[in-house]
């Protein structure tokens, strides 16, 4: 039992337990409105200043500053460790302790040896490639040129069985690491080990940062499967990874759009081609992990399907998973091609001009979903609207979106040749907003001293309103600032758009044994910045965007020429852009 406990059974449990029931049964606890009140424990008084706020899952003492969780209540009160005082809580909730098995010693650390590993196979088969005129010839003949081969790392992995064996598995331990990173097979009856990638024409998979975490294969010529990827493996994760990313990264600093095609020829192809925002799932749908990392990167994503029944049913499933994540100012389009075509095909055909063409029409996603519901529904019978009006409700009811969700009743209520008001009665509109506190809504403005830094603020409202990460939608622009605080900023976002239903306790919870635990402990004390989730999100999106504005001049260049244009630029504004023509030599 000396395993870690994992940290999806702490947040679980967080959210399991009320703060009320642990409390109330060590103290004597008085309603007060929405709260409850006590006399301290943690120090002598006669009038209570113990607050417990079942909204929040917190306490707070007014009198000595005692605060937090339910978790932290035990151990400050009952003396507990912090494992003690999970398995009390566990125990109280019905819980067992589940613990992580540490099969691999904690000293041992196999991710950079792997990451090593994977770059070194990379250049064997890219030197196998060099040597390989049939493979070189058959590149060739799907129309690649040697520098786009070499911009994507390509290579190709010899018909033999012992290849990269004889290449990288001098020793039991190398063989062992090769067979984790999934090069190689171990047989069956432990005889020894196989190359996995035979005969194949080999596409590096990258990570954000460039590393090489597996491999797609495509057989040369005929053979059974087509394309042979990776396994899932420690560094390779199919459900979340995107083909092309990182060359798509490369290409362009600020993204404005990426595409998703299916097909990793279809993403070098493009490349090719010049529209290097291409990108590739690695055959699997579209995850809602998927979409997140394509919204950290930009604010447009384009679904690009083939035209067939088979691309129609992607591109509907790729809405259905799209809708819950789509966040303020983020924009899903579809493209369906014409259906003897597939993206390379295509581009190949009718070039770069034409192909961007289709990619500037193609349709936004509340567009297409109307345009969908019109043609699966017959909406000239009562039954037929009936149905659309149903689908229509469960496809709203999971946008986390507000005011998205707001501004498809009109489309939609076009669509049935009805009001937005009947549509409203139809179907009920749900918001999903919190309240916090119930203080004013205003806005504050946001260079407002006396408010800490803009990275500060940022942080302080997603500690209040985690849901608010999702207006960060250039993390890793982001995490460029060079700014103090933007490392855990950056952390705290990325995890929160990950898991959007982490609540602010299991948030603390999670940062508890991290460095910056009390730094994050010390700002929750603070009322938000943002008195509700809406303003927290307008305040969080401005200010990451001008954290982001004022590290890249260029990009704070074009917001101002942008105002200037609109004559809405106020004298302090124009002398900042004065003063970035001076410097930049720009016009
Ligand atoms: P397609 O079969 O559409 O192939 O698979 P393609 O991209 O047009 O490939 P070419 O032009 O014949 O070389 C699309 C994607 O589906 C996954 C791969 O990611 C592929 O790029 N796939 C396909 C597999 O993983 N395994 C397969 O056997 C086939
Ligand atoms: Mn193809």
């Amino acid at each position: 039992m000396s395993g870690r406990i994992p940290q999806y059974f702490i947040d679980q449990l967080i959210s399991r337990i009320d703060i009320v029931e642990v409390i109330g049964t060590r103290l004597t606890l008085r309603k007060a409105g929405k709260e409850y009140k006590a006399c301290c424990p943690f120090h002598n008084e006669k009038t209570p200043s113990f607050n417990v706020v079942p909204d929040k899952q917190f306490y707070h003492c007014f009198g000595c500053g005692a605060h937090g969780t339910a978790l932290g209540f035990l151990m400050d009160h009952d003396h507990l460790s912090f494992v003690e005082a999970v398995e009390e809580l566990a125990a109280r909730a019905g819980l067992e302790v589940p613990r992580e098995t540490t099969s691999t010693p904690t000293t041992h650390k196999p991710t950079q040896d792997h990451y090593t590993l994977l770059e070194q196979a990379g250049e064997y088969f890219r030197q196998q490639l060099r040597n390989s005129p049939a493979a070189i010839e058959y590149l060739k003949n799907r129309g690649l040129t040697g520098e786009i081969a070499a911009r994507f790392g390509i290579g190709y992995s010899p018909d033999a069985w012992d290849g990269l064996i004889k290449h990288l598995g001098q020793n039991d331990a190398a063989l062992q690491a090769l067979v984790q990173t999934g090069l190689l097979i171990e047989r069956d009856s432990k005889q020894g080990f196989y190359d996995r990638f035979r005969h194949r024409v080999m596409f590096p998979i990258r990570d954000a940062r460039g590393r090489t975490i597996g491999f797609g294969g495509r057989i040369i010529d005929q053979g059974e499967p087509k394309y042979l990827n990776s396994p899932e493996t420690e560094l390779f994760h199919k459900g979340r990874e995107l083909y092309g990313l990182y060359e798509a990264r490369q290409a362009t600093r600020q993204l404005k759009q990426l595409m998703v095609v299916e097909g990793y020829m279809d993403v070098v192809s493009l490349h090719q081609a010049g529209i290097t925002y291409a990108v590739a799932t690695l055959g699997t749908a579209t995850t809602p992990d998927h979409l997140k990392r394509l919204f950290r990167a930009c604010n447009t994503v384009v679904f690009c399907f083939d035209g067939d029944r088979a691309g129609r049913a992607a591109a509907w499933k790729a809405m259905e998973v799209a809708l819950p994540v789509i966040g303020e100012g983020q924009v899903i389009r579809f493209l369906l091609l014409p259906t003897e075509h597939d993206p390379d095909s295509l581009v190949r055909e009718e070039g770069q001009t034409a192909f961007e063409a289709r990619v500037q029409q193609a349709t936004p996603l509340s567009e297409y979903m109307v345009s969908e519901l019109s043609t699966r529904f017959d909406l000239r019978h009562t039954e037929g609207r009936d149905q659309f009006t149903a689908e229509a409700k469960r496809l709203l009811s999971v946008i986390s979106n507000d005011s998205y969700r707001t501004l498809l009743y009109q489309p939609l209520a076009d669509a049935l040749g009805i009001s937005v008001d009947r549509l409203r009665q139809l179907i009920p509109p749900s918001g999903t907003s919190q309240n916090n506190l119930g203080r004013a809504a205003t806005s504050t403005p946001l260079d407002s001293t006396g408010r800490g830094s803009l990275v500060r603020q940022i942080i302080q409202n997603l500690l209040h309103y985690p849901t608010a990460a999702r207006a960060l939608n250039r993390l890793d622009a982001l995490a460029q600032v060079d700014k103090p605080g933007i490392t855990l900023l950056v952390q705290l976002a990325g995890e929160l758009q990950d898991e959007p239903q982490l609540s602010t306790p299991a948030l603390l919870e999670r940062w508890r044994h991290r460095p910056d635990f009390h730094y994050i402990d010390k700002l929750l004390l603070k009322e938000p910045p943002a008195a509700t989730l809406e303003i927290a999100l307008d305040e969080v999106k401005k200010s990451s965007e001008k954290l982001i504005a004022d590290q890249f001049p260029q990009e704070k260049f074009d917001e101002l020429m942008r105002r200037f244009h609109l004559g809405a630029l106020s004298q302090e504004e124009k002398q900042e852009l004065r003063e970035l023509i001076k410097q930049q030599g720009l016009r």
